[in-house]
């Protein structure tokens, strides 16, 4: 089914330079940009987007690093693209993140993971909302 999800290329991965790789990742796989945009958030807007995690111990350290300089924001539109990217970006922490997926082959911590992705039809809509409200 054709759906659209939220992705982000995190602080950690604009300043390291990798927008362009995880990019080609999306446009090699045959998915399509339908919004994209470099921005710096807000705690505001961050506390909104990961409100789910608002009574976790790391909740202020997400929240300040996610706010800690500029990311790169994007809907990405394409077949079952919310579980496909989510498999494609592998599990949250890197240490178990299978080689090929993007912090299995980009990234070491936990916190430091270069990319977001949405983990529910609910959850895009929910975070397209935030980011892109005009969409
Ligand atoms: P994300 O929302 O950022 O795409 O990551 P995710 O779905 O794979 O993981 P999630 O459980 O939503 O966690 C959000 C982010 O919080 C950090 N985290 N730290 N210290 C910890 O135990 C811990 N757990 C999660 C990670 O940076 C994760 O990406
Ligand atoms: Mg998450």
């Amino acid at each position: 089914m054709t759906e659209r999800t939220l992705i982000l290329v995190k602080p950690d991965g604009v300043a390291r330079g990798l927008v362009g790789e995880v990019l080609r990742r999306i446009e090699r796989k045959g998915y399509k940009l339908v919004a994209l945009d470099l921005r710096q958030i807000d705690r505001a807007t961050a506390e909104r987007h990961y409100a789910e995690h608002h009574d976790k111990a790391f909740f202020s350290d997400l929240v300040d690093f996610i706010t800690s300089g500029p990311l790169v924001a994007g809907v990405v539109e394409g077949d079952d693209v919310i579980v496909a990217w989510r498999t494609m970006m592998g599990a949250t922490n890197p240490v178990s993140a299978a080689p090929g997926t993007i912090r299995g082959d980009l990234a070491t911590q936990m916190q430091l993971n270069v990319a977001h992705g949405s983990d529910s039809v609910l959850s895009a809509q929910r975070e397209i909302g935030i980011f892109f409200p005009d969409l």
